[in-house]
Formats: structure tokens, C-alpha cells, sequence
């Protein structure tokens, strides 16, 4: 028996990185999937892989009309909608305030914040009208702590921590859970710049207690366990994923 077995969650961002294993894990476990992203190409690939209980949808986040069809695919599996992880997001890098333009942050906000306020609001019918759901909101340790350099992306995850608890508070009613998850840096995706000399490992690996960068399937753990009836009376929680780095 799956997890997730008779759920059906839609994941954004899911042509690569976390969000192309939370689509491949959440399909083992037993869930319909949408994968939703940017990049076509890549996103069919992605559900070619796995069958007929995962389908790719091009959708820019930002889309309220596109937000219409990622849940009308979701629904024409037949089962319900059950789970939302808001997983895509944009990262520009780090500037500090002054000499950040605010292109890149009106651009951030718009991607990060917008993108997951839209796929809350547009879930929420169906999952309150089928007896609840989870939505897994993924902020960052950059929605964690003042982090010089990081008044775009930082801003943008601190704002996803605070949409989280405020619409746990507001749908916790409907029975739909509303959880974040902060990962430190996570190998092999987007925005992760993988350390390449020794020094560069050191001085990187000696920040994190756990000696090592996550990994995608490190992230997919929870992002599972979150949407799992295994969490069912854990709401409007940030939970932190970095191996300890956050902990000084
Ligand atoms: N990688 C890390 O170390 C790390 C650390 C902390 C938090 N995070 C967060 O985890 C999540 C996944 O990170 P990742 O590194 O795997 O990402 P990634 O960059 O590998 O993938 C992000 C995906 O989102 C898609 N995307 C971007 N803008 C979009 C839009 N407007 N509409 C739809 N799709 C869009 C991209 O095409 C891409 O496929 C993000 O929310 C990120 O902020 C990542």
C-alpha cells in the first residue's frame, strides 16, 4: 500500500530539481499527479516516465486562467484533489538592498508569492467540497532568518511562511492542512551551485552539522509525509530541512 494511495496532487514546478522527484515519488506511492512548469519539453518527459497516472500541464504560476486547467486535469482523473505542492520559484541571486533593482524583486514576489497565493486559492473549492486536502508551501532557511543580500528571494519566502499559517488558520475548518517546508542548500537542483574545490567543500559542509548538502529524495521525504494522512493534525507548521545549518 502506497502513501498516497486514491490522492491526486498537483506539483509546480515539476520539470526538474525537487519537484520533478516530489512528481516521481508521489506517483510511487500511489497518486494521480499534475506536473505543472514553465518548461514543456521537459515536463513531458518528465510524466512519459510514469505512465498514465501522471500528466504535464504547461502553466506559468502566475497564470489565474492557466490555474483553471492544472486543476481541470487534476479533477479528470476522477479521484478528487487531495494535494498542492507550490514548489516553483524563481532565485536571482544575492544583492543587497540598494543596489538590488526592483525588477528582480517585483519579479520574485510575483513568481514565489503570487504563483502559491493562486494555487491556494484555486484548490481550495475542490478540496473543501471533497472533505479536505494538504497544500505543502516551499519557502526556504532564507524564510528563516535575516540573510544579507536576500531582500528579493528572502522577502519572497518569508512571505510564503506567513500565507501558509494564515490560510492553515483560515482553512484548518475544511479540513485542508497548509504546511511550509525551509530546505538549506539541496544537491542537484536549480539553485544549488554545487561546491567544486576542496576548500569551497570544507568551508560549505563545516557550516552544516550533518556534514553534506540535502538531496532531492531528503526533501521528497517530508514533502510526502506532509501531504500523507500520516500528518493529519499538523497544520500551519514551518518545517525546517537543512541538516542543522539553521541551528547557530
Ligand atoms: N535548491 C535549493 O538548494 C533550495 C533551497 C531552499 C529552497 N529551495 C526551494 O525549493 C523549490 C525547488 O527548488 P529547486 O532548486 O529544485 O528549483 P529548480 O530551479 O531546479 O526548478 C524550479 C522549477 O520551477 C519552474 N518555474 C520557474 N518559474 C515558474 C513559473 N512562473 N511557473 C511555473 N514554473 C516555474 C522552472 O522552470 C523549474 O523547472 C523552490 O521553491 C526553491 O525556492 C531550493
Amino acid at each position: 500500500m502506497g502513501m498516497l494511495d486514491g490522492k491526486t496532487v498537483i506539483v509546480t514546478g515539476g520539470a526538474q530539481g525537487m519537484g520533478r522527484r516530489h512528481v516521481e515519488r508521489c506517483v510511487a506511492e500511489g497518486a494521480f499527479v499534475v506536473a505543472t512548469d514553465l518548461q514543456a519539453a521537459a515536463g513531458d518527459a518528465v510524466v512519459r516516465a510514469l505512465g498514465d497516472r501522471a500528466t504535464f500541464v504547461q502553466h506559468d504560476v502566475t497564470d489565474p486562467t492557466g490555474w483553471d486547467t492544472v486543476v481541470a486535469a487534476a479533477l479528470a482523473f476522477g479521484a478528487g484533489l487531495h494535494g498542492l505542492v507550490n514548489n516553483a520559484a524563481v532565485y536571482s541571486g544575492t544583492k543587497p538592498i540598494g543596489e538590488e533593482s526592483f525588477e528582480t524583486f517585483e519579479r520574485t514576489m510575483r513568481v514565489n508569492v503570487h504563483g502559491a497565493w493562486w494555487g491556494i486559492t484555486k484548490v481550495l473549492e475542490p478540496m473543501r467540497s471533497g472533505g479536505g486536502g494538504s497544500i505543502v508551501n516551499i519557502s526556504s532557511i532564507a524564510g528563516t532568518t535575516g540573510m544579507p543580500g536576500f531582500s528579493s528571494y528572502g522577502t519572497s519566502k518569508w512571505a510564503v511562511r506567513g500565507l501558509t499559517k494564515i490560510c492553515a488558520a483560515d482553512l484548518g475548518p475544511a479540513g485542508i492542512r497548509v504546511n511550509s517546508v525551509h530546505p538549506g542548500g539541496i544537491a542537484e537542483t536549480g539553485m544549488y551551485s554545487t561546491p567544486v574545490t576542496d576548500q569551497d567543500k570544507e568551508q560549505r559542509y563545516n557550516a552544516v552539522p550533518l556534514r553534506r548538502a540535502g538531496s532531492v529524495d531528503d526533501v521528497s521525504s517530508l514533502v510526502l509525509f506532509l501531504l500523507s494522512d500520516s500528518s493529519s493534525y499538523i497544520t500551519g507548521i514551518e518545517h525546517v530541512i537543512d541538516g542543522g545549518s539553521s541551528l547557530s
